[in-house]
């Protein structure tokens, strides 16, 4: 309460609602002008700014903010200002009802300790409770230093509650500042991480432990930027430029987004024509006539999805697969598509746990998958053998076996070996299974099977001083023709049709129309043993 405040007088209704009044105020002003200045001069907005922008204008209902802390270590209890570290409550986004969080730096660095602990714990059991999707956003020194073993417990009731909604309500996790130590294991226990390009930072260990440890020199944005994380460890799914990019771009991703297990994604209005146009005609010039020359697979996407909207996550980690949402007539669908423009379109262990986790998110929440298959096989090399390709490359598989959701494939050019199994083929699960007349589908790619079947044809070419790369081009030919056809595939109902591209936006239109009441279930048990 400022001096110039009367003292409200508490034996009148008046004046108690005037105290109430002065409190509120003093809560929505704990941090004082100097931090939050301090807090804009970094590029950062405060806590309730965030909200403010995340939510739709006046949704928000804030929860728990007389809230204080219980501290008398080092001399706290002189300071317990109003709501902790933490902004909590509820509020809509496109009219939708989510539960959000949002750490605030400009008190005690956003710490974690007891109460923002158990702030954010009840606003999480809401979530959870009411079946909605909850959004947090993280700006935090970590745990508080202050309250020891306390504030420990509290992350650990955080995780078990990230850990026990995933596959039951969306989580997502927007990085706007610190997350270090163990900090960092709710994020990644959630949906999707969004992180802020220069002022956002995850890292385990710090730069200076790091130096200490193992005498690495590695400054802070190199170890845990955003950067870092949406290039190289994967952590993060979308490399905000600043946070008002961060914010949106989570609004929008809500808007492809179930409110939880049990209900249906948000179904748009939609208008779509069921005969070929003038732009799906596009397709049939996409795929280039040498093999080995690439194309954007997100020009294919574009074409089937509704007015080319498509929202893909972690576009900058393992670019050779492509991944995001889409709408296909109104209704939310993941795409999963090899990207020849990267690395041939191969798979490797990053593609694969890339696309296993998105594919899982996709069952969890009933949004239907459309895979489209251009892959010449996975990455060889002992890099890929070392680290574990057979182990983490099964990740794929455990997740298209698993899926429940309408599964909708199209072989677009190479499907070949068991990246043609695992890329949402029929024995794996998936429901409508269709290939251009581009496809090929076969053990190994022509070259290869030359080398392996016609070993003595070449040597007597060799021999009788032929032109030995035109037989083997010749024999190649033949065997994509003949063997790799995917009229092949076809005749043994591997397909349930061969189509122009020109025909695959209606085609899966009209597939996914089919699967609406597609009923699967796995046989009863606890959990699965997915590889880790
Ligand atoms: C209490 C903290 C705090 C913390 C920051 N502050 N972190 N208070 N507990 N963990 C306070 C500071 O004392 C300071 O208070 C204010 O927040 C702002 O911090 P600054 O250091 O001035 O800000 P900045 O220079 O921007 O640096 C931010 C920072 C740094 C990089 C986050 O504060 C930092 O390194 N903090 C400690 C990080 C850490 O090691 N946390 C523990 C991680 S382990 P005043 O009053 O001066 O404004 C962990 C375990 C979780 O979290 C385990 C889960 C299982």
């Amino acid at each position: 309460m400022t001096e110039q405040t009367p003292t409200p007088d508490l034996s009148t209704t008046a004046g108690r609602i005037a105290d109430l009044k002065v409190r509120y105020h003093e809560a929505v002003t704990a941090s004082g002008e100097a931090a939050i200045e301090k807090q804009h001069a970094k590029g950062k907005k405060t806590a309730r700014e965030r909200i403010e922008e995340l939510l739709d204008h006046g949704s928000f209902v804030e929860l728990d903010e007389f809230v204080r802390h219980r501290t008398h270590a080092f001399g706290m209890e002189n300071k317990r200002p109003y709501g902790d570290a933490v902004v909590t409550g509820l509020g809509t986004i496109h009219g939708r009802q989510v539960a959000v969080y949002s750490q605030d730096f400009t008190i005690f660095g956003g710490s974690l300790g007891e109460v923002a602990g158990e702030k954010i714990i009840k606003v999480m059991d809401h979530a959870i409770k009411t079946g909605v999707p909850i959004i947090g956003m993280l700006d935090s020194g970590g745990a508080r230093i202050q309250e020891g073993v306390v504030a420990l417990g509290k992350y650990g009731e955080i995780f078990r509650r990230n850990t026990q909604a995933s596959g039951v309500i969306p989580q997502i996790s927007i990085i706007m500042g610190p997350a270090a130590g163990g900090a960092v294991y709710s994020p990644a226990l959630t949906d999707f991480v969004i992180m802020v390009d220069k002022t956002s930072q995850m890292f385990v260990t710090g730069p200076d432990v790091i130096k200490t440890v193992t005498g690495e020199d590695v400054g802070m944005e190199e170890l845990g930027g955003a950067l870092t994380h949406n290039t190289v460890s994967g952590v993060a799914h979308y490399l905000a430029s600043d946070e008002d990019d961060a914010l949106e771009y989570a609004r929008t991703l809500i808007s492809f987004l179930p409110d939880n297990n049990l209900s249906d994604p948000p179904v748009y209005d939609s208008d779509v024509e069921l005969e070929i146009t003038d732009e799906d005609r596009k397709l049939n010039a996409i795929v280039p006539d040498s093999p080995n020359q690439p194309y954007d697979v997100t020009s294919i996407i574009e074409h089937i999805v509704d007015n080319g909207d498509f929202l893909e996550t972690q576009p900058l980690f393992a670019p050779n697969i492509v991944v995001g949402f889409g709408r296909v007539e109104g209704r939310t669908v993941g795409v999963i598509a090899n990207q020849p423009q990267a690395m041939a379109g191969t798979l490797n262990i990053d593609a694969g746990e890339k696309a296993a986790r998105f594919l899982r998110f996709c069952d969890a929440f009933s949004i239907p998958i459309l895979t489209l298959v251009d892959v010449p096989g996975y990455l060889p090399g002992t890099d890929q053998e070392w680290t574990g390709v057979i182990r983490r490359g099964a990740k794929l598989l455990y997740a298209y076996a698993e899926a429940t959701v309408p599964l909708v494939t199209v072989i677009t050019r190479k499907a070949y070996g068991g990246a043609y199994i695992v890329m949402g083929s029929k024995q794996m699960g998936a429901d409508l299974n269709y290939a251009w007349p581009t496809a090929e589908i076969a053990v190994m790619g022509g070259q290869g099977a030359v080398n392996i079947l016609y070993r003595g044809e070449i040597k007597a070419a060799e021999e009788a001083g032929e032109d030995v790369a035109a037989v083997r081009t010749r024999l190649a030919n033949e065997y994509t023709y003949n063997v790799a056809s995917p009229f092949l595939a076809a005749e043994r109902g591997e397909l349930d049709g061969v189509i122009e591209p020109a025909a695959t936006r209606v085609a899966v239109v009209k597939a996914l129309r089919a699967l609406r009441t597609k009923r699967a279930s796995l046989p009863a048990k606890k959990h699965g043993n997915i590889p880790l």
